[in-house]
């Protein structure tokens, strides 16, 4: 599952990597999974990418149903990270793996030049798209997921990527 799948460029490349893969994707905006649609029939794959529109805060699936979930910055935009988190556990298999990519704020230490430009393009991001900070290694473990992924990236001015990965463990 792709969740927060946009246009679903995550879950093509995901695809066209592995082929015995088949992806549901969930987008809460329409418009966004009408660009996917485009996509995914460009690139053939409408056997193996299915969108639905949907909220992941409260994911229409039945409990333990998907091997695999992705999101890559789709937490970011989510009101209640937790409970959306709580959904990803219900939804995933006993085993599963998770995988999330999310961008965080970078620490106010920057020069006054860089920070005032740094505040300026926060406040039209946060406008636009009501970016919230997520911390996806606080979250993982929060949820006991067995973390074997972590890359950590420092962006001196967007702010710093997070790339994590584990496997879900429900005993
Ligand atoms: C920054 S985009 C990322 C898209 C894609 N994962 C990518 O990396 O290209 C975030 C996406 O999350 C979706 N989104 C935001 N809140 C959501 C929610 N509560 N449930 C489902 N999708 C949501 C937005 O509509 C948007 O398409």
């Amino acid at each position: 599952m792709d969740l927060g799948t946009g246009t679903s460029l995550c879950a093509i490349r995901a695809a066209l990597r592995k082929l015995d893969i088949k992806f549901i994707g969930i987008d809460i905006s329409r418009n966004m999974l009408k660009y996917a649609q485009k996509n995914i029939n460009k690139m053939k794959l409408h056997r193996r990418i299915y969108n639905t529109n949907g909220d992941i805060e409260i994911l229409n699936f039945p409990d333990n149903t998907f091997d695999k979930i992705i999101s890559i910055y789709g937490f970011g935009a989510v009101k209640k990270p937790t409970k959306a988190f709580k959904e990803v556990m219900r939804v995933a298999k006993p085993n599963a793996r998770i995988t999330f990519g999310e961008m965080t704020r970078p620490p106010k230490n920057r020069g006054l030049f860089w920070q005032k430009v740094h505040d300026i393009v926060e406040w039209g991001v946060d406008l636009i798209w009501k970016f919230r900070d997520v911390n996806l290694n606080q979250l993982f473990r929060k949820f006991k997921i067995k973390i074997d992924y972590l890359e950590y990236k420092k962006d001196r001015f967007i702010g710093s990527l997070t790339v994590i990965s584990g496997l879900v463990n429900k005993n």
